[in-house]
């Protein structure tokens, strides 16, 4: 019973927390006569808002399921059968068992820790991993370049609050790798995690490799994230070019702090980041974001909430990598290094009525809409909602709360 405590009782919180929004989106997907304009008009943004509605819709049926199926087992949240297609199961059924399962094994740079390296705590997990397997880091810098295998999914890198470990390198895209050729900015990354279920909290993640303006191949990923489902809190990541490649997936950012210069933020993952801090150390001009959706079929953005942008230079929220590219900014702080303009097309004006740029109740030197480009969007309540809650990276059911 114990497990179904931890698992049911924080998630029906969370789930309870929808039924207010549900109501109103409801309201707002059976009169799309209401709808304005402007939005019929962008197909590519009906299809995603209407996603999204489908995914508050699931949503609604899971609360009122896991109500009756609790009744059924006399109230003791008994575990739900998954009954229809599309409703799997509250939690992700692979990570439930993952958890059932956890161990812990420790790392640590002063003799009393089971590893002195991270490398070597990974390497000691047999693949395919099922369990939830928590390293344990003590505090301590980490001169390690490491990458999670996809045959090791359900790991966690658990720092201490007051002190976390800082994993470095300095590596970039130009360096030359084993097999002779240079590593590309893929490589580049101190600590790469292809495997999905991973979870960071209390972590530092740094490349040291400076950027020099004007320079080629200069790219010097901190932290790349390739696995789906992931999710990252209380960690900071530093670099200059390129940062944090937000590859591929769902994830999940929590009061992280990111700092960089040119594109700090890129790749084409479906990222909420909730109460983070982007830090531009540019001295010239940069771009804090390279969303590459590249086709309409990507489900793939980046959401900022209350989240702060400040730093130093002259700074564009974002850049298209992709023509489809995809960011939105809402409850923000953005300080006054925020370039009027806000967005750039990257130079290709095509791109400039396919994109996705929008902007919700943000606040702010940086945040005066006044000289945006005219492409940019000013949110409505409507079209902000489905950015701006964990369900935009669907995670009722694997969002466990740490
Ligand atoms: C479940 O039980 C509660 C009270 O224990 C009741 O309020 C609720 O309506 C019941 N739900 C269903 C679906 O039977
Ligand atoms: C792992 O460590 C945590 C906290 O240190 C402890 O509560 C838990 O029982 C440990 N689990 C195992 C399987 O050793
Ligand atoms: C990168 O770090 C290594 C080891 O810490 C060091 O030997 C090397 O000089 C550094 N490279 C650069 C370009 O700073
Ligand atoms: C993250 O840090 C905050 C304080 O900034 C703390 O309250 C919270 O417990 C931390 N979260 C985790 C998962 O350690
Ligand atoms: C943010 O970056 C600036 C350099 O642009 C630096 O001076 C400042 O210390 C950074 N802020 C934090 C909180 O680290």
């Amino acid at each position: 019973m114990a497990f179904k405590l931890h698992y049911y009782l924080p998630l029906t919180l969370f789930l309870v927390s929808f039924i207010a929004h549900v109501a109103v989106v409801q309201s707002a997907s059976s009169s799309p006569s209401k709808w304005s304009s402007k939005q019929r008009e962008a197909a590519d943004y009906d299809k995603w808002l209407s996603w999204n509605l489908e995914n508050y819709r699931t949503q609604t049926t899971m609360v009122s399921e896991l109500r009756s199926s609790r009744n059924r087992s006399g109230g003791s949240g008994g575990a739900r059968e998954s009954t229809k297609e599309g409703v799997s199961g509250v939690v992700d059924e692979a990570l439930r068992k993952a958890e059932m399962n956890k161990m812990n094994i420790s790392v640590g740079q002063d003799g009393t820790a089971d590893f002195i390296t991270i490398t070597e705590a990974l390497n000691s997990i047999p693949p395919p991993n099922t369990r939830r397997v928590i390293l344990t880091i003590k505090p301590g810098v980490y001169r390690e370049k490491i990458t999670i295998p996809k045959s090791l999914p359900f790991i966690t890198l658990l720092g201490e609050g007051d002190e976390p470990p800082l994993i470095t390198g300095n590596d970039t895209a130009s360096v030359t790798g084993k097999d002779g050729k240079p590593l590309r900015t893929f490589q580049s990354a101190t600590v790469a995690v292809e495997a999905n279920y991973f979870i960071a909290i209390n972590l530092k993640v740094e490349n040291t490799a400076p950027h020099e303006v004007g320079s080629r191949k200069g790219q010097a990923v901190a932290m790349r994230i390739s696995g789906t489902k992931a999710a990252f809190y209380n960690c900071s990541f530093y670099g200059s070019q390129d940062t944090l490649y937000d590859h591929k997936g769902l994830h999940y950012f929590h009061n992280c702090f990111i700092q960089g210069s040119v594109d700090f933020i890129f790749g084409y993952g479906r990222s909420l980041y909730d109460g983070c801090y982007l830090n531009s150390t540019a001295k010239k001009v940069a771009w804090a974001t390279a969303q590459k959706r590249s086709i309409t079929s990507l489900e793939s953005g980046f959401s900022f909430k209350d989240s702060v942008v400040t730093g130093s230079g002259h700074l564009y929220l974002g850049r298209a990598w992709g023509d489809y590219s995809r960011v939105v900014f809402s409850y923000t702080f953005m300080d006054n290094i925020v370039i009027p303009q806000g967005w750039s097309d990257w130079g290709d004006q095509k791109r400039d009525q396919k994109v996705y740029y929008g902007e919700y109740k943000c606040s702010g030197p940086g945040a005066n809409l006044a000289g945006r480009v005219r492409w940019a969007r000013m949110l409505t309540d409507e079209e902000a909602k489905p950015f701006i809650g964990t369900y935009y990276v669907q995670g009722d059911n694997w969002l466990i709360p740490s």
